[in-house]
């Protein structure tokens, strides 16, 4: 299939309030958020005409520009309904939507106290995260050079632009390597999370996962959480050290992109796609289309 860019598609985008051609939703090349990474951002998915979980994006979405100092001049409620008529616009039930704040053009100064927040909202068809065929068999991450940083040096609970710079530079290295996606460790060395998903474990029917003090609390890492304890299965949140990877079974990743995708390996550990990934895989399959 053709590489259709971005920036050359049909549709609309919904850009401060109003529906603009898609082709037109643009920003000046000196756009504060160009320069000095001040932008915030969510991922969500529509499915069959639903936007999973979304207020709590919303949510998310004005959080991380209050951990970034600035206040979005929109309700959750507004958020919500954008997010809603965006896709409506579009004429999609089934997609991904992709809600982007960021400071504008007012002033190129370190400072932005004369910035002004814009909020722009896209939606596209994306089936897969990851290729369904790989995903199936458990996908392939190798460890990032790059680490979560402290959340003392760098607002890391926001969903902003500025973070993922690391997690661009490891997946695009991963996957001109063969692999992926890339594991990333925090800045102590614990398992932290993948480019774009949080990371689970298995050992003993029991789920392992690392706590949310370095990474992106993942709204499918909540809801992954959630239905393993409705069907009684234990969840342990605790700091995860890499060679303990050879002490578990199974692996999977969760993310609104990535959904429930099973890990077959990391680095020099091995997994295997089994019963516990492939049953949350499932279940969370189930729960985002309320058929459970
Ligand atoms: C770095 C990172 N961690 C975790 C996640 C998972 O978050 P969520 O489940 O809310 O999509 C994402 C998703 O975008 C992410 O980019």
């Amino acid at each position: 299939m053709a590489f259709v860019p971005f920036d050359d598609r049909d549709g609309w985008i919904w850009f401060d309030g109003d529906f603009v051609p898609w082709r037109d939703a643009k920003t000046h090349v000196l756009t504060h958020a160009l320069h000095y990474g001040s932008s915030v951002f969510e991922g969500e998915r529509m499915y069959g005409g639903e936007i999973f979980k979304l207020t709590p994006h919303s949510e998310r979405l004005k959080r991380s520009a209050n951990l970034l100092d600035f206040d979005l001049p929109y309700s959750v409620a507004e958020i919500d309904a954008a997010c809603k008529e965006t896709c409506a616009k579009m004429g999609l039930s089934d997609c991904y939507v992709r809600p982007v704040a960021f400071l504008g053009a007012e002033q190129v100064s370190v400072t932005a106290r004369n910035s002004k927040p814009h909020l722009a909202i896209a939606a596209w068809e994306w089936p897969s995260y990851f290729d369904p065929e790989v995903k199936a068999k458990g996908i392939r991450l190798e460890w990032a050079k790059w680490r979560r940083p402290d959340p003392a040096t760098a607002p890391s609970a926001a969903k902003a632009a500025g973070l993922y710079m690391i997690c661009t530079m490891s997946k695009t290295a991963a996957e001109n390597r063969g692999f992926a996606d890339a594991m990333m460790l925090d800045w102590r060395g614990y398992v932290a999370e993948a480019t774009g998903a949080n990371v689970f474990f298995v050992q003993d029917g029991v789920l392992h996962t690392p706590p949310v003090d370095a990474i992106l609390d993942g709204i499918t890492r909540q809801t992954v959480i959630e239905i393993a304890r409705e069907k009684g299965i234990e969840v342990i949140v605790r700091h995860i050290r890499p060679e303990e990877l050879a002490t578990f079974s199974e692996c999977f990743l969760t993310g609104t992109a990535a959904e429930v995708t099973p890990v077959s390996e990391i680095g020099e550990y091995r997994f295997t796609p089994g019963p516990l990934s492939l049953d949350l895989m499932e279940a969370y399959g189930r729960r985002v289309r309320r058929q459970d």
